[in-house]
């Protein structure tokens, strides 16, 4: 059984240190570490440094409609080969939007698609996975499916039910109690939630989310300091169908590992 946690967005530098934590925290649970970095430096998308600090941790990082926030971080998508963008952005952008981790008894593979409802006009998210499937060549296969709405999602869940072992929500930030293992063997989840400060809009500090929200005048934002959550969801796959067997969430706060 190959037991596999993702890691919903993790935001800022605050969110970064309290991942690495929480992450250590499961390692006698977890066998491979996937979490989602598109907010990880301080003022959204990714840097170098934020990509390395979660990389301590984890064997891959995914991202999502913020992937391209930092102009600095562009042409590493081509040298960090443990950093994903979606696949679905167009031909030619840099990066890639799949990766297989090898771990000698067992192999699986990582795909990183964004979603187009109430986002990005990106390629068909339904027609990237279908063609990214046929370039895979294992049956332990997670997808990371960063969308907006819940109804986008589950029906990703139902079109790749039986052709992955794993479908997993990220982007809003908030998790979801839809955990369920659908009918042909694939783990489901609309959402993951983030790693950031718990009272917060979305990690961002509270006054000025609302600011923006009732006056509608331009805001910087800024991460929110306070206590952090991680969220995420692990799921327990038999590496010899590529079935999941089990899905459940992870809540850990900072009282969690005092
Ligand atoms: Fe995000
Ligand atoms: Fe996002």
């Amino acid at each position: 059984m190959i037991r596999v946690l993702l890691g919903g967005d993790v935001v800022g530098s605050r969110g970064c240190a309290f991942a690495v934590r929480a992450v250590r925290s499961l390692r006698d649970r977890v066998d491979v570490v996937i979490l989602n970095g598109e907010n990880s430096a301080d003022g959204n998308g990714i840097t170098r440094s934020s990509a390395e600090s979660l990389y301590t941790v984890c064997d891959v990082i995914t991202t999502g409609n913020h992937a391209f926030r930092r102009r600095e971080f562009t042409e590493q998508y081509d040298d960090l080969s443990y950093v994903l963008r979606p696949a679905n952005y167009p031909e030619g952008t840099p990066g890639r939007g799949v990766c297989l981790i090898d771990k000698g008894s067992y192999r699986l593979a990582v795909m990183n698609i964004c979603g187009t409802a109430f986002m990005d006009d990106l390629d068909n998210p339904f027609e990237c996975a279908e063609r990214l499937l046929t370039g895979i060549d294992t049956k332990n296969i997670i997808l990371d499916f960063h969308a907006e709405a819940t109804s986008e999602k589950k029906a990703m869940g139902f079109f790749l039910d039986g052709k992955v072992s794993a479908v997993m929500g990220t982007h809003t930030h908030v998790q979801t109690a839809d955990e369920i293992i659908l009918p042909h063997g694939t783990a489901y989840i609309s959402d993951v939630g983030m790693c950031g400060t718990e009272l917060s809009v979305l990690g961002v500090e509270a006054s000025l989310a609302v600011r923006k929200q009732r006056y509608k005048l331009p805001v910087r934002f800024e991460e929110a300091a306070g206590e952090q959550i991680f969220c995420g969801a692990i799921v327990t796959i038999d590496e010899r169908s590529g079935r999941a067997a089990e899905i459940s969430r992870v809540q850990i706060r900072e009282k969690d590992l005092k």
